[in-house]
């Protein structure tokens, strides 16, 4: 299943590195925006992810710039602790819009014991697996984005075959293994409509800085009908072309 090595090292991922989103705040952002992750500040530096500053606010500036209209949800997979949730959610709820974040909570791979992303006390001592729901809602009751995050608590594949709408947005941050990874492009990205956004998180083009199955896809989007709007750091946005 895994395209990450087994090996660590061959896995690097973004953590964030805290303050190097200021610039961009005062730069680039709209008020409410900045105004927002300015309050949040506090609770982005103390919540666990992996999710830079300068890429979480390139994330919230894509869906910023998301024409369609807000009937029409925001994806997330990949949830964690709340860190990505909290870009998106800031910009949701501006635009009356509502932020789906699906994770079934146990981890990925590599954040299993022996992983590179292992985080011990992330572990439930009962059930012996990793667990972040608890993390993630404290995060969206922290930053007050509940009447604009749906927390889905599911595999995101099977949530897919249920889930029958369009949507404007998609983030894609779940497993980074190739079939993990594969799945959740051919289960969510049909239900982008035309001129909606793709977002996908650990793009590497260099396999030496990280694993292989975020570029692939990357690559598939841009091969069908995507073209790019926007990249920093690891993160690539891409609209879906009018038909
Ligand atoms: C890289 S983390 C997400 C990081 C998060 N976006 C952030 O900003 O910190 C990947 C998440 O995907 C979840 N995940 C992995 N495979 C999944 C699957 N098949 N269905 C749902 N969630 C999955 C894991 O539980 C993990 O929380």
């Amino acid at each position: 299943m895994a395209l990450h090595s087994k090996s660590p090292s061959n896995s690097k991922r973004s953590v964030g590195s805290p303050g190097d989103f200021r610039n961009m705040v005062d730069r680039e952002l709209p008020h409410y925006l900045a105004l927002s992750l300015s309050r949040n500040k506090e609770l982005i530096r103390a919540t666990k992810g992996f999710m830079p500053p300068d890429e979480g606010t390139g994330l919230a500036l894509s869906l910023h710039h998301c024409e369609l209209p807000n009937l029409l949800p925001a994806v997330e997979i990949g949830s964690y602790a709340g860190l990505s949730a909290i870009y998106l959610g800031t910009v949701a709820k501006e635009q009356g819009r509502l932020l789906i974040s699906v994770d079934h909570h146990h981890g990925s791979e590599e954040n299993q014991l022996g992983w590179e992303y292992h985080d011990a006390s992330l572990v439930d001592p009962v059930s012996g697996k990793m667990d972040t729901l608890y993390l993630f809602r404290r995060t969206i009751e922290l930053a007050e984005l509940g009447d604009s995050v749906v927390t889905v608590v599911a595999d995101s594949e099977r949530f897919a075959s249920v889930y029958p709408g369009e949507i404007a947005f998609l983030f894609i941050d779940g497993g980074h293994g190739m079939d993990q990874a594969q799945n959740d492009f051919e289960s969510w990205v049909p239900k982008i409509a035309p001129r909606g956004l793709l977002a996908i998180h650990d793009v590497f083009p260099d396999p030496a800085l990280g694993g292989r199955a975020p570029f692939l896809l990357h690559q598939k989007a841009l091969a069908n009908g995507f073209s790019e709007t926007m990249a920093q750091g690891s993160l690539r946005v891409m609209r879906r072309d009018p038909e």
